[in-house]
């Protein structure tokens, strides 16, 4: 597949893809909750920055312990959010607009008030409703958990069950006590997911991000997980436990969902079906490229650069693995700087020596440390947006990006819905400070137009509190500036397809000599500046001599050929 020519290529190798916290998009009805009609009324925005798909948070129903990804219903909308109908109607009209949907897929585990769940709850110690998730009896007396094993949002991973008196047997849930995880060796499990695959293409659906990949199958003899040094954090200790996380008892379950994607396709032909696994493999190229073989994920996402420092060596690390896993495997990479569980990069990168953790639930970082630089961030952000623009793969941008908004850090305790805050006890401050409903005008009544009134005019509070001055980030003040984060990621867009999907499916590193990153792709070289100064490039560089600058991250800025401004990046092409 390297090489391949544009026609040649799968939709998705190459894709721009919007993700949709759905909560926080726009709220059609005046709750202060988004809902899939604000999605249908906002379809303009996404087409504005030439977007191929928009991923969908999960918005099945659910009791929203941990905002949707606990799933009680598979085969439903979320009254919050709507009804299958205008599930139906967004399809649609994104079609009109050449949009696919994506679904967000919770394969791990479910809610505990999944049907299945409350059956098992009230069934027999041994029933096969049991045997669907992980029931276990106490070690000893039956008073200690089965194992060792750690929740990953906080806490033991198991619950127990109390409300029977000849009970008390044990049950997994490697989030938090809400979300039970399946058993996915049991032929119900099976044949539920196999069902839920059909439900939702049936309906028109273009593929699925499938969510927490690296738990899902586990040692079948559930042993307790070795210790951990004291380095390791409260919400890493799940993340390297070799029982649970990178199994290979997943892939059998990948394998499953491949084939009953490819018999789906093989019934309807035309239908070109995806699968993109969210783990965090990062720099774990071996384990990228387990998952992507042919019969399993067709992508999976690269974290490496958004858990990046903004650092020369750091960006080249990050870009190394899945350049060569492409290269030579085919399997384009899945490139994301934001997404509903990581900070926003403009604080991220607001920070002069920003040093991330590879966890990606560790969100403190920017409440200890170095000041806070939103100008900074934000000007190195569109740096790392003008390279992921160029890069071979797809792109996953995530609401509110392209509006340059910043963490929200100052949340009130009161106010923080994470179950990641709750079950630390404050100890992390957790994910809701990238979720906080977007800004579309600087109508202070609207909630800066996310919401829409009700019949009768009234305006509920947005579910999560937006900022005073979160109008200088809508939509609408953007939209007439033309150096904002917006305008750079419409142009961004456009000179992706015009430079950038026309080169091969192939990249590298190049070495230019500079304190600069590098990266050729086919006849387009781009330069990234990661230091504070201007540098000058070598236009006799045999990489650039016959090159010319055609897109940067601060156009207004190009005043001397070949120097690139401090924090910025630039396209030169043959
Ligand atoms: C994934 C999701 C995250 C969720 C977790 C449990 O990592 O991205 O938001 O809390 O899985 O489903």
């Amino acid at each position: 597949m390297a090489g391949n020519t544009p026609l040649q290529r799968h939709w998705w190798q190459d894709a721009l893809i919007y993700q949709v916290y759905v909560r926080s998009f726009a709220d059609s009805t005046g709750d202060g909750i988004g809902d899939i009609e604000g999605i249908r009324s906002r379809l303009d925005h996404l087409d504005s920055l030439g977007i191929d798909a928009i991923w969908l948070n999960p918005c099945y129903p659910s009791p929203q312990q941990d905002h949707g990804y606990d799933v009680a219903d598979y085969f439903g909308i979320h009254d919050e959010y709507g009804t299958l109908a205008d599930f139906d109607a967004l399809l649609a009209d994104a079609e009109q607009h050449n949009i696919k949907i994506l679904m967000d897929l919770v394969p791990s585990h479910c809610s505990n008030e999944h049907e299945w769940f409350q059956a098992a709850l009230l069934a027999e110690p041994g029933s096969a409703e049991r045997a669907r998730f992980y029931f276990r009896d106490g070690k000893g007396d039956g008073n200690e958990p089965p194992n060792n094993w750690r929740a990953a949002f906080g806490g033991s991973a198991w619950t127990r069950v109390n409300d029977r008196d000849d009970d008390g047997q044990w049950y997994l849930g490697t989030f938090t006590p809400h979300q039970p995880d399946f058993d996915h060796t049991h032929v119900d499990v099976k044949q539920h997911f196999a069902d839920i695959f059909e439900f939702w293409f049936d309906r028109g659906v273009a593929g699925f991000r499938v969510d927490a990949v690296a738990p899902t199958g586990k040692h079948p003899d559930l042993p307790d997980q070795p210790p951990v040094g004291a380095d390791v954090g409260i919400l890493d200790i799940t993340w390297v436990n070799p029982y649970t996380v990178f199994r290979p008892e997943g892939h059998d379950v990948w394998r499953e969902f491949r084939s009953t994607l490819e018999s789906y396709e093989l019934r309807h032909p035309g239908r070109d079906l995806m699968m993109v696994a969210e783990a965090y493999a990062v720099r774990r190229p071996e384990l990228v490229k387990e998952f992507t073989q042919p019969d399993q994920f067709h992508q999976m996402f690269s974290f490496d650069l958004m858990l990046s420092p903004w650092e020369k060596g750091s960006i080249e690390l990050a870009l190394r693995d899945p350049f060569e896993i492409l290269n030579s495997t085919g399997v384009a990479p899945a490139w994301t700087l934001n997404n509903h569980d990581i900070q926003r990069i403009v604080t991220r990168l607001g920070k002069a020596d920003a040093h991330l953790p590879e966890s990606w639930t560790n969100n403190n970082l920017a409440l200890s440390g170095a000041a806070i630089d939103l100008e900074l961030g934000a000007r190195r952000s569109r740096a790392m947006t003008a390279l992921i623009f160029a890069l071979p793969g797809s792109l996953y941008l995530y609401q509110g990006e392209e509006l340059g908004l910043p963490e929200v850090l100052d949340i009130p305790a009161d106010y923080r819905e994470d179950p990641i805050f709750h079950l630390t006890d404050g100890a992390e401050v957790g994910r809701d400070g990238c979720r906080i409903p977007l800004p579309w005008n600087t109508d202070v009544s609207t909630s800066f137009g996310f919401s829409k009134p009700a019949a009768d005019g009234s305006v509920g509070e947005p579910w999560l509190p937006q900022p005073a001055g979160w109008g200088a980030y809508a939509l609408a003040t953007a939209e007439d500036d033309d150096t904002s984060m917006l305008e750079l990621y419409r142009t961004a867009s456009d000179a992706r397809a015009e430079f950038a999907i026309v080169q091969p499916l192939r990249a590298e590193v190049l070495d230019l000599g500079h304190d600069l990153v590098g990266v050729r792709r086919g006849g387009l070289v781009i330069v990234v500046n990661a230091t504070m100064q201007p540098v000058a490039v070598d236009l006799e560089h045999p990489e650039l001599s016959i090159a010319r600058p055609v897109f940067s991250s601060e156009p207004n800025e190009m005043h001397t050929p070949g120097v690139i401004p401090a924090n910025s990046t630039v396209w030169f092409a043959s």
